[in-house]
C-alpha cells in the first residue's frame, strides 16, 4: 500500500456561509473560518474542505460560480483566502477546495455572451440545442424541473443537470477544458491541496441526451430521470484522465470525487495511478431513500442493512484503493436523526454512531457540526427553507397536483437545510455564529448543543477528540490508517463489528446499535479497551455501547 500524505488526514468540512460571521451581516465568512482554527486544531483535524466560496449569484449557495477566479464579496477576498491558507498551514492543516465544474451560473460572463451572441466562442461552453419551438425532448433535471430552459424567446434551449440557473459545461469543448485546467492551476498555486470534485459523473452526455423525442416517462410529470443519459457514460475517464496527470498527480494533491462509481470501474478510479483519491460512496448515507416515479422519498431501512452496505464498500473499495469514510455533508441531513430513533437519541447513541464509521479504512470526513452531535432543524414549513432545491421540489409538487404536504414531510427529515443551520458555538443570541438575525435559522437546541460542553466529561465533541487522536497520534495510528479491514460477522443484527490489523496489533471496534444487550462472544472478550462510551466493561454491550479493543499479535 503505497504511503501518502492524505492517508493520515481527518478532513473537517466547512459550510462557510453557516460557520461564523465576522462582520454583522448574518452570513459565514472566510474571516470567520480563520478565527476558529484553533478550535479545529483542539478537535485534531489536519485538512479543511472548504464549500464553493467563489462569486456566486447563490442560487445554490456558491454550487453556482459566476467567476472562478474570486472570493465572492459575501465571504471576504482572495487576500483572506490565502491568509485562511498561511493560518491553517502554520497549524499544520491544509485546505482543500470544492471544485464545481460540471456546470457554472448562468450570471457566469461565458453564459451571457453564448445567450447573447449564438455564434460566439462561448456558445459551445455550454449545450444548446435548436429546435422547431419545442424543447429537444423530456429529460428532467435532478430538481424536478425540465432539463432544458428555452434562453429568452429564441427556439434555443440549454441542457442543465440541476437548477435552470445552472447551465451544464460542454466538456466535449477543448479550450473549455483548457480553461478549466488553468484555473485549477491557478489555485494549485495560492496554496491549495486538493479538490472535493462536485458533480463530476455528469460531466459527459451520451448523444441520446440531444435527441429530439420524447423519451417513455418515468414519472406522472411526464418526464424522465437524467441519470441513464448523463451519469457515468462511457468516455467520461478521458476528461477525468486530462485533470489528473495535468494538476491532480502533477502538484501531489488529494482528490475526493462526488460520484458513485460501479463495481467494475472502481480500481480505474482510485486504483494505483487511479483517477482520484478517492470517491464518496453513498451506498449507505443514501440507505434511508429510494425514487419512485423519479423522485427521492423515505424508506425502511434495517441495522442488518446499514451493516451489509458498509462492509460490503469497505471490502470493494480496500481490493483496490483508498475510503472516505463520511456521515454527513451539506447534501444530508444531520446523521444522528437518520440512523438513530429519536427516543434514543443521547450522548451514547451518537458515539456509538460515530465509532461505527470513524475507524472504516480510509480518510474520514467530519462535517461541521457533527462532533457536536448536532440535530435535524424543526422545520415547520415550506417557507422557513432556504435551499432552492426543497423550494424547486415543493413547486413542482403543488403544480402537478401532488400531496404538497407529504413532499414537505419528506424535506422535513430529508432537506439539505437540516445541516445547513448556523454552527452553534455557545448560548449567546444566534448561537454566537453572528450578532445579527443569520441568513437562515439558528436551531433552537443550541442552548444545549454548543461547542462550549467540549470539557463537560460526556461530551460529543471529546468523544471525537479521542477518536482522532487515537486514528493520528497513538501508537496505534499505524494500523488505524494502514491496516487492513475485516468484517466480523455474527448472529446479532445489531451487533456491527470489525477490526483493521498489521503484523502488529489487531484493533477490534465493537457497537450495540441498539437498545437490548448483546452478549458478547468469548473470542471478543479479552483485550485491552482504547475507548469505551459507556462505564461498563463486563463481557456484554449494553444500549448504545461502543468499545474499541487492542490485541497485540
Ligand atoms: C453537488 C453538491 C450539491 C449541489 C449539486 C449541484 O451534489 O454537493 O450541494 O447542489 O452538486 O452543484
Ligand atoms: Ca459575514
Amino acid at each position: 500500500m503505497r504511503e501518502k500524505w492524505w492517508k493520515k488526514s481527518v478532513v473537517y468540512q466547512i459550510y462557510p456561509k453557516s460557520f461564523q460571521d465576522t462582520n454583522g451581516d448574518g452570513i459565514g465568512d472566510i474571516q470567520g473560518i480563520i478565527r476558529h482554527l484553533d478550535y479545529l486544531n483542539n478537535l485534531g483535524v489536519n485538512m479543511i474542505w472548504l464549500c464553493p466560496i467563489n462569486v456566486s449569484p447563490m442560487k445554490d449557495n456558491g454550487y453556482d460560480i459566476a467567476d472562478y477566479y474570486q472570493v465572492d464579496p459575501s465571504f471576504g477576498t482572495n487576500e483572506d483566502l490565502e491568509e485562511l491558507v498561511r493560518c491553517a498551514n502554520t497549524y499544520g492543516m491544509k485546505i482543500i477546495m470544492d471544485l464545481v465544474v460540471n456546470h457554472c451560473s448562468d450570471q457566469h460572463k461565458w453564459f451571457q455572451e453564448a445567450v447573447e451572441e449564438p455564434d460566439s466562442k462561448y456558445a459551445s461552453y455550454f449545450i444548446i440545442e435548436e429546435t422547431d419551438g419545442n424543447e429537444p425532448n423530456n429529460i428532467r433535471s435532478y430538481n424536478g424541473t425540465s432539463a432544458w430552459e428555452r434562453i429568452g424567446d429564441s427556439n434555443r434551449f440549454y441542457f442543465h443537470a440541476f437548477a435552470k440557473e445552472q447551465p451544464d459545461l460542454n466538456w466535449e469543448n477543448k479550450s473549455l477544458r483548457e480553461e478549466i485546467i488553468n484555473m485549477m492551476k491557478f489555485w494549485q498555486k495560492k496554496g491549495i491541496a486538493g479538490f472535493r470534485i462536485d458533480a463530476i459523473g455528469n460531466l459527459k452526455k451520451s448523444k441520446a441526451t440531444f435527441e429530439r423525442k420524447v423519451f417513455e416517462p418515468d414519472g406522472s410529470d411526464g418526464m424522465i430521470s437524467a441519470e441513464p443519459f448523463i451519469l457515468m457514460q462511457e468516455g467520461i475517464e478521458e476528461y477525468l484522465r486530462e485533470l489528473r496527470d495535468e494538476v491532480f498527480d502533477k502538484y501531489d494533491m488529494f482528490t475526493v470525487a462526488e460520484v458513485n462509481v460501479p463495481e467494475n470501474k472502481i480500481s480505474e478510479f482510485i486504483g494505483e495511478n487511479g483517477l482520484f483519491s478517492t470517491v464518496f460512496d453513498f451506498s449507505y448515507t443514501d440507505l434511508d431513500i429510494e425514487k419512485i416515479g423519479g423522485k427521492e422519498w423515505k424508506r425502511n431501512w434495517t441495522v442488518k442493512e446499514l451493516k451489509e452496505k458498509i462492509f460490503q464498500s469497505q471490502n470493494m473499495i480496500q481490493r483496490c484503493g483508498w475510503g472516505s469514510p463520511y456521515l454527513e455533508n451539506h447534501d444530508q441531513p444531520r446523521s444522528v436523526n437518520k440512523y438513530i430513533p429519536e427516543k434514543d437519541l443521547g450522548y451514547e447513541s451518537k458515539t456509538a454512531l460515530a465509532t461505527l464509521y470513524f475507524f472504516l479504512r480510509g480518510t474520514p470526513f467530519i462535517y461541521q457540526g457533527q462532533e457536536l452531535g448536532m440535530e435535524n432543524y424543526p422545520f415547520k414549513c415550506i417557507e422557513e427553507m432556504r435551499d432552492q432545491f426543497a423550494v424547486d421540489r415543493y413547486e413542482q409538487a403543488e403544480k402537478c397536483g401532488e400531496d404538497a404536504r407529504k413532499v414537505f414531510d419528506y424535506l422535513r427529515v430529508r432537506g439539505r437545510d437540516n445541516a445547513r443551520t448556523p454552527m452553534q458555538w455557545n448560548t449567546d443570541s444566534y448561537a454566537g455564529f453572528s450578532t445579527v438575525i443569520p441568513w437562515i435559522d439558528v436551531n433552537p437546541d443550541y442552548v444545549s448543543i454548543n461547542a462550549q460542553q467540549l470539557t463537560e466529561p460526556k461530551s460529543v465533541f471529546g468523544y471525537y477528540k479521542e477518536m482522532i487522536r487515537l486514528r493520528n497520534k497513538s501508537e496505534y495510528a499505524e494500523t488505524l490508517t494502514y491496516g487492513d479491514f475485516r468484517a466480523i460477522v455474527t448472529e446479532e443484527d445489531n451487533f456491527i463489528c470489525y477490526s483493521r490489523y498489521d503484523e502488529r496489533y489487531e484493533i477490534i471496534i465493537m457497537i450495540n446499535f441498539g437498545t437490548d444487550m448483546i452478549s458478547l462472544p468469548n473470542e471478543l472478550k479479552a483485550g485491552k479497551v482504547l475507548l469505551n462510551n459507556r462505564r461498563e466493561n463486563d463481557g456484554t454491550l449494553h444500549s448504545y455501547q461502543a468499545i474499541v479493543m487492542v490485541r497485540e499479535k
